[in-house]
């Protein structure tokens, strides 16, 4: 069984942040998002792996290598064409995959839990197609399988009327008849090959497609609220501090804490884990609420801040209000609004920014 990770797309729901990053590189508990995914992959014995990417992209590439830091063998294959849809995906890699099984993961999804189970239910079944089903709020936003006697006689892509309060994740297992499907379906109305439609495919065709429920948590990441949701339980599952940076005595730490070599945690800070800080960071007079990750080469100063990401080379100063729920990307400067004349809320903002004063 080989394995390909889906890391294309423009990421448009986490804009301005995804102008400038790709989406699958954005840090959760400080660690690219895509690093998730090559673990799960990892754990379940597969050793070649091939990277869906935009036409172009270097990003990706530049920090994944050729997979050694996993054990892996890295391949990427570039999606001509644009984002053409998750089932173009699959399409695109048939000469790379050579008629091996396929573990297809979506980038941008997050599970906590083993997929080795998902894979030995694939094979000990002998099944074309395994999806991974999880019981969601909100199923319009998901491809949503319609069960009848216990068994998959369709699946619907975000329909307006879901017929289960199931979301079909985006991790699935295949046979190599999911190449026959992805080259009959039609585009959507959206002008993507969905794969929701391969699946009814497979259904009709009378190919074997089985499914098991997901008890663990499992996230799609394609909101902001979704990234913090994720951040948050990354960071929960914290077992033990770690603490590699330099303490003044009278910083006060509780709870589950990361904090990362040549990170100075000066006077007056409280810091109330769970929390990663990363490496060369300086937090002076600031308390760093729960589920708050900071990233590498970060100040910050006389500030109060509370389940968010601060991305790195990013610096806070002197925020009168306490800051929540917040992304904050790479490199971004925020002060108090009183440190210079004139004051006043002076803004620098780029495209489809959201700021709350
Ligand atoms: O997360 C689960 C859901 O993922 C499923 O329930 C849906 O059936 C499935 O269609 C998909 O829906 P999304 O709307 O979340 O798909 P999205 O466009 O966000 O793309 C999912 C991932 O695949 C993301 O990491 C980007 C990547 N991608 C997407 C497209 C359309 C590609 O690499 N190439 C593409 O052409």
């Amino acid at each position: 069984m080989k394995a390909i990770i889906a890391a294309g797309g423009h990421g448009t729901r986490l804009r301005p942040i995804t102008y400038t990053l790709n989406k699958h590189l954005f840090p959760i508990a400080n660690k690219p998002m895509i690093f998730y995914a090559l673990e799960k992959i990892k754990e379940t014995g597969i050793k070649e792996v091939a990277i869906n990417i935009n036409e172009g992209d270097k990003e990706i590439r530049k920090v994944l290598g050729e997979g050694k830091k996993w054990g892996l063998k890295i391949t990427y294959l570039e999606q001509k064409g644009g984002a053409l849809g998750v089932a173009h995906v699959v399409k695109n890699a048939e000469t790379w995959l050579s008629g091996s099984d396929l573990l297809f993961y979506l980038g941008d999804n997050i599970v906590l839990g083993s997929l080795e189970e998902l894979v030995e239910k694939f094979k000990r079944e002998k099944l074309d197609c395994l999806l991974a089903l999880s019981k969601v709020l909100d199923p319009e936003r998901f491809g949503v399988p319609v069960i009848k006697n216990g068994k998959i006689i369709k699946v619907e892509e975000k329909p307006k009327k879901p017929k289960s309060n199931y979301a079909v994740t985006g991790i699935y297992i295949y046979s190599n008849k999911v190449i026959e499907a992805v080259k009959n379906i039609k585009k959507s109305d959206r002008g993507e090959l969905e794969i929701s439609d391969a699946h009814t495919y497979l259904i009709e065709q009378g190919a074997k497609v089985g499914y098991k429920k997901i008890t663990g948590w499992w996230k799609d990441t394609g909101k902001p609220e979704d990234l913090l949701e994720g951040n948050g339980l990354v960071l929960s599952g914290i077992l033990q501090s770690k603490i590699e940076g330099i303490l003044d005595k009278e910083a006060r730490i509780e709870g589950k804490v990361i904090i990362g070599k040549g990170t100075k945690i000066g006077k007056g800070v409280l810091i109330r884990g769970p929390v990663a800080i990363g490496k060369n960071c300086e937090i002076e007079n600031s308390s760093i609420e729960p589920y708050t990750a900071i990233a590498d080469n970060c100040k910050i100063k006389g500030t109060e801040i509370h389940h968010s990401i601060v991305c790195e080379g990013s610096c806070i100063v002197d925020c009168s209000k306490r800051i929540t729920d917040s992304l904050i990307g790479r490199n971004c400067l925020i002060s108090s609004e009183n440190s210079s004349k004139p004051s006043g809320h002076r803004l620098i903002i780029g495209d489809n920014a959201q700021v709350e004063l």
